[in-house]
C-alpha cells in the first residue's frame, strides 16, 4: 500500500526574516521544514526554536562528517537545540554513525529532543561521472550498498534520491524512513540530476519528500504547495 508521504520543506535562504515568512505562509499546508547549511549558518542554532515555536517539525540537515568524538558532540547539541531529524554522511562510516547512535542513546529526553537519524547516500545533485571510483561500480549499486548498511549500523533511514527508494524499500526494515531531496514537478532540474516528480517519489516508497526551490522560489509558495499536495493525494 502506499502512504502519502510528509512533505519536508527546505528553508534554503540566507535570512531569519524570510525563513519566518516562507514557514508562517506554508504552515498551513505542511508541518515539517528543512534547515541546511546556509540558513544554519546564516541563523543559527535560535532558527530551530523559532520554528518550533510556530509549530514545526525540523530537520537540521548538517550532513555531518567527521570523526567519531567530534560528531557524537554535536548530535547531542543538536538534541540540545530540540531537533526533530539530523543526517550523517554515511562515508563516515560505521564508527562515526555509532557514536551519533550512542549520543543519542545517552541524552536525557526531559532536556533534549530524540531525533530521527538518517544517513546521507549519495547527493541527488551527482551522478556516474560525479563518482571517483572505479566504472564497475553503478551509482544505484553504491546507494543500495550505503543504505543496506544504514540499516545494518542501526540508523532510523536514509536519504536517496527517488530513483533508489524502492530498490532501498525492498529489503529495509518495515518502518525505515526513505527521504528523498531532487523532487521536480516540472521540467527545470537546477542543479539536480536524479531528480523525479513527487508522485513518482511517493510511488517508489519515499516516506517524505524534501522540497526547496519548486516551492520557495515560486511566485506562490502556498498554491505550488498545494498543487504538489492535490497530485501526491490523486488516485493511482
Ligand atoms: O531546492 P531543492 O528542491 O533542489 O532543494 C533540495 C534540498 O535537499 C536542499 O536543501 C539540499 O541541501 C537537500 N539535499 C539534496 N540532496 C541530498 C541531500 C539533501 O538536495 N542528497
Amino acid at each position: 500500500m502506499t502512504h502519502e508521504p510528509r512533505v519536508v520543506i527546505a528553508l534554503d535562504v540566507s535570512s531569519r526574516e524570510q525563513a519566518l515568512e516562507l514557514a508562517r505562509t506554508l504552515r498551513p499546508a505542511t508541518d515539517w521544514v528543512k534547515i541546511g547549511l546556509e540558513l544554519f549558518t546564516s541563523c543559527g542554532p535560535d532558527m530551530v526554536q523559532e520554528l518550533k515555536e510556530l509549530d514545526y517539525n525540523v530537520f537540521l540537515d548538517l550532513k555531518l562528517m567527521d570523526i567519531p568524538n567530534t560528531v557524537k558532540k554535536t548530535v547531542s547539541n543538536c538534541m540540545h537545540m530540540g531537533v526533530d531529524m539530523l543526517t550523517l554522511h554515511l562515508l563516515g562510516g560505521e564508527k562515526m554513525i555509532t557514536a551519533a547512535l550512542e549520543a543519542r542513546a545517552r541524552q536525557d529526553l526531559k532536556t533534549h529532543s530524540r531525533p530521527i537519524l538518517l544517513g546521507v547516500t549519495l547527493l541527488t545533485s551527482l551522478d556516474r561521472s560525479d563518482l571517483p571510483w572505479p566504472e564497475s561500480r553503478s551509482l544505484h549499486e553504491v546507494v543500495l550498498d550505503l543504505a543496506s548498511r544504514a540499516g545494518k549500523w542501526g540508523l532510523d533511514g536514509v536519504v536517496c534520491s527517488g530513483h533508489e527508494a524502492s530498490g532501498i524499500k525492498k529489503s529495509a526494515p518495515e518502518d525505515f524512513c526513505l527521504v528523498t531531496p531532487g523532487i521536480r514537478p516540472g521540467p527545470d532540474l537546477e542543479d539536480q540530476k536524479r531528480a523525479v516528480t513527487p508522485y513518482r517519489a511517493m510511488a517508489s516508497g519515499a516516506t517524505h519528500l524534501v522540497i526547496g526551490r519548486p516551492v520557495t522560489a515560486s511566485v506562490d509558495p502556498l498554491e505550488s504547495l498545494m498543487r504538489i499536495r492535490r497530485e501526491l493525494s490523486a488516485p493511482f
